[in-house]
């Protein structure tokens, strides 16, 4: 199947794209682009709309299916606090949010942007965006108000829906009230609604509205707007190279059929797509953020318009107790569960085994996403919750490409801890020297595509050079994902992290520019560097490097990351240096802060300027 999909692309995707109800039927599958710009136009002249693939299509015959489960941090088994909608109340839902964003003045193509904690609003925003064809923009809760406001900002959003707080670890966040004066008064923003969240009042201004009087008065019936297949879907931001993050944009035909499709075959979900199959509901439990692409993909959009039952957690999986999540497995009947590395290394590293309380007999297959996951993590998952009886799915992609890139597929293709498998339907991946050639079995090289599909990203908002340049100049005539990888003798791909200076900190994504730009803005800092060194839970911890002037302390660094960036961000070290090492031509040489921290044999000090810096780099790390 695959080496047909490869060799027959347009037809390969023209079966998958029977999957979506279109409005008006697209006229090609894919269309050259004219220059080398690799994409080109897929499902030309086609119309759809997200939110009805996704939700209302199902509401005719499968109305009163359960479409989401939302699960409250604070719910007990003796005392419950959940939230059920049908396919039917969450259509309904998803349409009064519409006609209230219409009325605040949200048409096609207005951006909005949602900076929402883990409640079934994320969603129904996202997803009520679609129907009148706004574009979201999604910022992950965690994320500060300087974060949000400055890619909302960026985005062009006019009207922005956040809450007035949420509830992580028993305790509550306040976001409303965090937006600066600025920000709200900045004139590009119209209007600012808030749902009522956690009780907690705030001084408001004239843009303000509050969510709940004004979606409840709306008429529950809100007609889809036909959208062209390239029309964008939402912006997501993420961090790339250098200081500012990048919007990267999804269009919506063929990211929404991408997604839908990698999630069908990878998992091997029918849904309601195959209603003639013995009827068993699939229930689908993502531990992942709605802020981050993951939490896109496979929670607002895949598996909605498969027609799963959605189990939506809105505190930290660990919290109140270690083994939250395998208590929601049980007792949701979840079939398949998806998460990170990081937090199975969480549940994994504790040595009493909370697994042996659970019979997790409702699942069927499992997945992780985000970073490379260790055999010894893969062996735990596999044993203790999947009993040794389910697959698991190590599935390989990123922000840009819209679903997976690699990953084995549930019950077919031979497992192996560590690795991801080979590639998904339609996608040719190479693994190339520096130089251009193609690494030999074993070699380690730079990970690329070589032909498009249709979720791959369409454009970085506002920046389409960059987005040329960073992903299809380096190979021309090849997407590259900035991954290192190798590929063994049976083809298998084995992911070994960024050739680039990106972060992965427990999964969440950062450049080291972008950290460095932030810790530059505090006033006693004259330049900084930032590194990432092996954490056996977060895959990564960030340490920072930095000259400062007066009593600057380290304390002072983490307080202003956090603010600036969230608590993802702050770094688990910080160490005051004189310098920082730097070559000739003045760039940072970050390699060699790592090697002074690993206390690892340093190989090359003649390319540095300040080659007098190192013992005097190594004393303070001592020092520290
Ligand atoms: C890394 C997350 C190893 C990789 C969906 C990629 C992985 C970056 C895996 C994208 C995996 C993602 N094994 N590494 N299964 N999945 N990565 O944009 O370095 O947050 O380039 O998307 O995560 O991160 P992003």
């Amino acid at each position: 199947m695959w080496k047909h999909s490869v060799e027959n692309m347009e037809s390969f995707w023209d079966s998958q794209a029977q999957m979506i109800p279109w409005m008006t039927p697209y006229k090609t599958v894919w269309e050259k682009p004219l220059a080398d710009d690799f994409v080109g136009t897929w499902f030309d002249q086609g119309k759809l709309n997200a939110a009805h693939v996704c939700v209302d299509r199902w509401v005719q015959n499968h109305g009163d299916e359960t479409a989401l489960i939302w699960v409250s941090e604070e719910d007990t088994d003796s005392s419950p606090k959940t939230r059920v909608f049908s396919y039917r109340e969450l259509s309904t839902y998803i349409s009064q949010v519409a006609n209230f964003l219409h009325a605040c003045g949200v048409k096609k193509g207005t951006r909005v942007g949602i900076w929402l904690p883990m409640i079934p609003e994320v969603i129904v925003t996202q997803l009520a965006c679609a129907k009148i064809g706004g574009v979201a923009v999604t910022v992950f809760s965690g994320f500060s108000a300087t974060n949000a406001e400055q890619r909302f900002l960026n985005a062009g959003c006019e009207v922005i829906i956040t809450a007035d707080g949420g509830r992580r670890r028993g305790k509550e966040f306040l976001l409303r009230e965090t937006l600066s004066k600025e920000f709200l008064e900045n004139p590009s923003i119209s209007k600012v609604i808030t749902y009522n969240n956690i009780s907690r009042s705030c001084k408001t201004t004239e843009k303000d509205l509050p969510w709940h009087e004004n979606v409840s008065s709306m008429p529950t019936e809100c007609p889809a707007e036909p959208m062209d297949s390239e029309d964008p879907l939402f912006l997501l931001y993420t961090s790339g190279t250098t200081g500012k993050p990048k919007g990267i944009l999804h269009t919506t035909a063929g990211y929404l059929l991408y997604a839908m499709s990698t999630m069908k075959h990878v998992w091997g979900i029918n849904g309601l797509l195959s209603p003639q199959l013995p009827h068993e509901r699939e229930v689908w439990l993502n531990t992942a953020d709605v802020g981050w692409i993951t939490g896109h993909s496979y929670l607002t959009y895949a598996p909605f318009a498969l027609g799963t039952t959605v189990v939506l957690y809105e505190g930290a999986p660990t919290y109140p107790a270690p083994d939250r999540i395998f208590q929601l497995i049980d007792r949701y009947k979840v079939t398949h569960f998806y998460t990170c590395p990081t937090l199975l290394r969480q549940l994994s590293s504790d040595t009493a085994s909370y697994t042996k309380k659970y019979s997790f007999d409702s699942l069927k297959v499992l997945g992780t996403v985000g970073e490379p996951i260790d055999p010894t993590t893969w062996r735990w998952f596999f044993e203790h919750v999947g009993k040794s009886r389910c697959p698991i799915v190590d599935t390989y992609w990123q922000t840009e490409t819209g679903g997976y890139l690699l990953s084995p597929f549930a019950g077919t293709t031979t497992l192996k801890p560590g690795s991801c498998g080979g590639p998904f339907l339609s996608i040719d991946p190479k693994i190339f020297r520096e130089d251009g050639s193609e690494a030999s079995p074993g070699e380690k090289g730079l990970l690329c595509i070589s032909k498009p599909w249709p979720g791959i990203m369409r454009s970085i908002f506002q920046d389409h050079d960059r987005f040329t340049r960073e992903y299809l100049k380096r190979f021309p005539g090849h997407y590259f994902t900035g991954d290192e990888a190798y590929k063994d003798v049976d083809g298998d791909i084995w992911i070994i992290g960024r050739a680039d200076d990106v972060i992965k900190v427990s999964g969440h994504r950062f450049g080291t520019a972008e950290l460095e730009a932030t810790v530059n803005e505090f006033p006693d800092v004259v330049e900084s560097a930032a590194i990432a060194i092996r954490d056996e839970i977060k895959g990564h911890a960030i340490i920072m490097f930095v000259v400062g002037k007066n009593s600057i302390q380290s304390n002072d660094i983490k307080d202003h990351m956090k603010k600036k960036l969230g608590s993802v961000a702050v770094p688990d070290r910080v160490y005051f240096v004189p310098d920082l090492p730097k070559t000739r031509s003045g760039k940072i040489v970050r390699r060699l802060l790592r090697n002074i921290l690993l206390k690892e044999q340093i190989s090359e000090t003649s390319t540095l300027i300040n080659p007098e810096l190192v013992e005097l780099l190594y004393q303070s790390v001592r020092d520290e």
